[in-house]
């Protein structure tokens, strides 16, 4: 059973984890316990009682409530605010009742006095060691009720004497650098402003005590599944106990709730492991994989157009690049931006997505079929949410941009955002995009977005202009979910300017993520590093491209982008007899390792953020079969080489490394492990095999 109703409250039980929640003696719904599952029920600690400190602490300010709204003698982050239409700012919200629904809790509270309600949603994830958390507000009365801050879930980890909280930051061609940093007593703040969920911070955490590892301690991590404006609050409390909250961005942000309006938020997700980081990243890759569209499938390998040809691309240009992509053995052929009408720079076009007249006279099909003629698979590149104001669809709906009409339309990269909130706006891009999948043979689209947002105005909203914010990112939703719906067999990248649009929401619609438009091979091992923290190789596209040509061997850009799904971006035309027959090869080799890497455990041996020598390991389910990737980009001589131990095996089972004498016991390997000598800017893969497995 997975939720157990008990006497003073709920017990949500995954595999591995217990959450327990329950009402207290004064009618609060609070947090009880969250960590390793425990044997009995009764086993778990009864709701922490209420109690204020002194004058300047309610119990609001003390207790763990689930969902804390604002109201009362309550200085902690709340989950809620909201103004009722007398002006009132305090929601006093109460338990009403429970329904439970297989693995599923709706909790209902009502506020004491105003017709204001809200469900807590919980949703038990058994195998994957994941609690799903949502909210949704409803207005049972007659008036407007504003809604000021919404969040889906607030996360309450264990007392510690210490808390240090992991995340990831950056910037364009910099992105997911990991962080492990202590929390001080008060609120940490990362979020996203820009409309997108941004380079510069994701929508994931973990927090430790500050002593666990890769390998060991225990872990409380999460993730919030939304490709706006996101916020997470991480509060070290004035009495000791730490805090995360996380959801939609308050900032600038309001949401008129109508008279019997409802509305959800998007989900949260946590989960705990005594296993360490490592664990908990594959927790989330395992549910990840496990959620995408099209399941757990290998993605093929691709070419992509852009760092060859830029703007410039032609049928015969693009055509002689598939020739050669597909004799290295690439299985789609995915052309980038250009390809459409009056597209010569990035200064004009975006907007019209029919094929550009001259370097297209005879539309797309020609090229298609010369792609599927080698035996390759066709894809396209988009960028449906922009306009260039040299477009005939801006000369035609200048009011569609998301604008202020007195203030001066800011352009980045020569372009406007389309408003999406805008259900006009939406289906348009439905109709565009629809003809263009049903008039060609596209099983890849690429879906860019190359600026944030700037002067966030949209004169005719029927509400609160605010409401731009939430209502754009439901637009992107129904868009891409009504194309992919109408045409299930394509799939769909994830890309702005990078790893700009990178979370578990996007993910519900996208197959894989364009991490970085940086492709030099050495800065993306930390990158990837950073990455796989939330994310699985899986739905990590990774490109061989001519970044570091010269200085960094061609094997080793191979082995960076083999640890995700591989593609190759380079000027073939420039590549060499040899480096074509190296790229065959090892296009050949990931073929045979690819269902390794992309659908097994993944473990960091080395990370990439801690030394210039790093390793990574994947197992398939039985643990059979693995591949380990070492890499060295600089030590100085004579190196110490680092240990390499491997992880994921059968202690008595025996194993062998490619390359390596002796096999040995999975025990030995990931206790005594192996060294693996390499020479700067070397690195090196390897599979591993049980011994006696099929
Ligand atoms: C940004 C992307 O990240 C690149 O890969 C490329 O598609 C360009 N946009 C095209 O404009």
């Amino acid at each position: 059973m997975t939720i157990i109703a008990d006497d003073t409250g709920w017990i949500l039980q995954t595999a591995h984890v217990a959450y327990a929640l329950g009402i207290n003696e004064a009618g609060y719904l609070v947090h009880r316990y969250w960590g390793a599952r425990l044997p009995h029920p009764d086993d778990y600690p009864p709701p922490p009682e209420s109690a204020g400190w002194v004058s300047f602490n309610g119990p609001g300010q003390m207790l763990p409530e689930e969902y804390p709204a604002y109201a009362g003698l309550k200085y902690v982050e709340p989950c809620l605010k909201a103004t009722f239409a007398d002006g009132v700012r305090d929601v006093a919200l109460r338990f009403d009742h429970a329904e439970v629904n297989d693995d599923n809790l709706d909790l209902h509270l009502r506020d004491d006095h105003y017709p204001l309600r809200l469900t807590l949603h919980y949703r038990v994830h058994p195998d994957h060691d994941l609690i799903e958390r949502s909210a949704s507000l409803i207005n049972d009365g007659g008036a407007p009720i504003m809604l000021e801050r919404v969040l889906s879930a607030q996360w309450h980890p264990p007392q510690q004497p210490r808390y240090r909280l992991s995340h990831l930051s950056g910037r364009w061609s910099d992105e997911f650098n990991l962080h492990r940093d202590d929390l001080p007593q008060g609120v940490t703040r990362l979020e996203s402003r820009r409309l997108t969920t941004s380079h510069h911070h994701s929508p994931w955490f973990a927090l430790d005590d500050g002593r666990s590892t890769e390998d060991t301690g225990d872990v409380w991590f999460g993730a919030l599944a939304w490709s706006g404006n996101w916020l997470l609050l991480a509060e070290a409390t004035d009495y000791g106990s730490a805090r995360i909250s996380l959801g939609l961005n308050d900032w600038d942000f309001a949401w008129q709730l109508d008279p019997g309006e409802t509305l959800t938020t998007p989900a949260a997700y946590a989960g705990w492991t005594d296993g360490g980081f490592g664990a908990a990243s594959r927790i989330l890759h395992g549910f990840i994989r496990a959620q995408l569209p099209h399941g757990e499938r290998p993605h093929p390998i691709l070419y992509n157009s852009w760092e060859a040809t830029n703007f410039d691309v032609s049928e015969e240009g693009q055509a002689q690049l598939a020739e050669i992509a597909a004799a290295l053995g690439v299985e789609l052929f995915v052309m980038d931006d250009g390809w459409f009408k009056g597209r010569l720079w990035e200064n004009a076009g975006l907007g019209d997505w029919t094929p550009d007249p001259v370097k297209f006279p005879h539309g797309l099909t020609p090229l298609i079929d010369r792609v599927k003629a080698l035996g390759m698979a066709f894809g396209l590149w988009i960028e449906p949410e922009m306009v260039n104001p040299d477009s005939d669809l801006y000369r035609e709906h200048p009011d569609w941009v998301i604008h202020f009409p007195t203030r001066e339309r800011t352009t980045a990269r020569n372009q406007l955002i389309l408003n999406l909130a805008r259900p006009d706006v939406q289906n348009y891009l439905i109709a565009q995009f629809d003809a263009l999948l049903r008039e060609h043979d596209i099983t890849f689209i690429k879906w860019d977005m190359n600026r944030n947002a700037s002067e966030p105005g949209w004169p005719d909203a029927p509400r609160d202009q605010r409401e731009l914010w939430l209502r754009y990112v439901q637009g992107l939703y129904r868009v891409w979910g009504t194309l992919r719906e109408r045409h299930p067999d394509v799939l769909w990248q994830s890309c702005s300017g990078g790893g700009g649009r990178a979370d578990l929401g996007i993910l519900r619609y996208a197959d894989q993520i364009w991490v970085s438009d940086n492709t030099e091979a050495t800065a993306r091992l930390r990158i990837q590093d950073g990455f796989s923290q939330c994310f699985p190789a899986l739905v990590m596209e990774a490109w061989v491209t001519d970044a570091g040509r010269g200085q960094v061997p061609l094997d080793f850009r191979f082995h960076v982008s083999m640890s995700g799904v591989l593609a190759i971006g380079g000027n073939l035309l420039t590549w060499s007899e040899e480096e074509r027959a190296t790229a065959a090869r090892w296009v050949a080799y990931y073929k045979q390792i690819r269902e390794i890497v992309q659908l097994g455990d993944q473990y960091r041996l080395l990370s990439a953020h801690e030394g210039p020598y790093s390793a990574i390991q994947y197992m398939d389910k039985e643990a059979d079969h693995g591949v380990l990737f070492a890499y060295r980009v600089w030590l100085p001589d004579p190196a110490l080489l680092p240990v390499i131990r491997l992880r994921g095996l059968i202690p008595d089972a025996r194993y062998e490394i490619q390359g390596v004498e002796g096999e040995r016991s999975g025990l030995a390997w990931m206790h005594d492990g192996l060294r693996l000598p390499l020479a700067n800017l070397e690195s090196t893969v390897r599979t591993i095999r049980r011994v006696g497995a099929i």
